[in-house]
């Protein structure tokens, strides 16, 4: 047996597609990595958010406690200027029931949000998030890519997450072990003019960090899912 053999027997590898929201509960399996909720978004929502102009997305990073998250994500549209309407509503409802579903999965009743727009090849290195666990759901453009590997190189084969499908990924501080030797990127858009709107959650365990009501701003920068 080589060494790499040994390392790829000792990873989390496994990834669950699941079809419903309590389906992504497979991420306390052992051995798993990664759980995805493969579904199809509303034909009328994708349209909609496909042809929003990208100024309008909204974009924002803040720390929140989970009951305030559809109040929240609300605040941050208007203060992107996302059009209040039908698909407007459905948006903030299916980020707050993605929240949910996270924080009680990940006993957390605080949450690091992000909605990330993005125009680059930001963060297109595979890599594990240092978190114990992160929800991305990317509601335009090309969703998540990922691999497994163990060995630090790059995953020989490369998958992507469906538009609109959240994926619940371990980080590096999943408490149990082993470890994951799922990678993930975002993928490489630079010079296709796409636009990407993704959603972000992490659980906030750090008490020094829990500050509900930080400031809803729009933080443009380098996309970290
Ligand atoms: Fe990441």
């Amino acid at each position: 047996m080589t060494f790499a053999a040994e390392v790829v027997k000792d990873a989390a590898v496994d990834i669950n597609v699941v079809h419903t929201p309590e389906g992504l509960s497979a991420i306390h399996r052992p051995g798993c990595a990664a759980a995805i909720w493969q579904r199809q978004p509303l034909p009328s929502f994708q349209s909609w958010i496909d042809a929003l102009e990208p100024e309008r997305l909204p974009e924002a990073r803040v720390i929140l406690r989970l009951e305030d998250m559809r109040e929240t994500v609300t605040q941050i549209c208007e203060a992107s200027g996302t059009p209040d309407c039908r698909e407007r509503v459905r948006l903030v409802d299916d980020a707050a029931t993605l929240a949910d579903i996270f924080a009680r999965l990940t006993h957390s009743a605080y949450l690091r949000l992000r909605f990330d727009v993005v125009t680059t090849n930001a963060c297109r290195k595979f890599h594990i998030d240092a978190v114990t666990a992160r929800l991305v759901c990317t509601y335009r453009g090309t969703g998540t890519q990922y691999g497994t590997s163990t060995d630090g190189a790059e995953p020989r084969r490369v998958f992507t997450v469906p538009t609109g499908a959240p994926i619940l990924l371990r980080g590096t501080l999943w408490l149990e072990r082993p470890r994951s030797g799922l990678l993930h990127r975002s993928p490489p858009i630079e010079g296709t003019c796409e636009t990407r709107l993704a959603l972000v959650l992490d659980p906030v365990l750090d008490a020094a960090e829990k500050e509900p009501g930080a400031a809803v701003a729009r933080i443009p920068g380098p996309s970290l899912n």
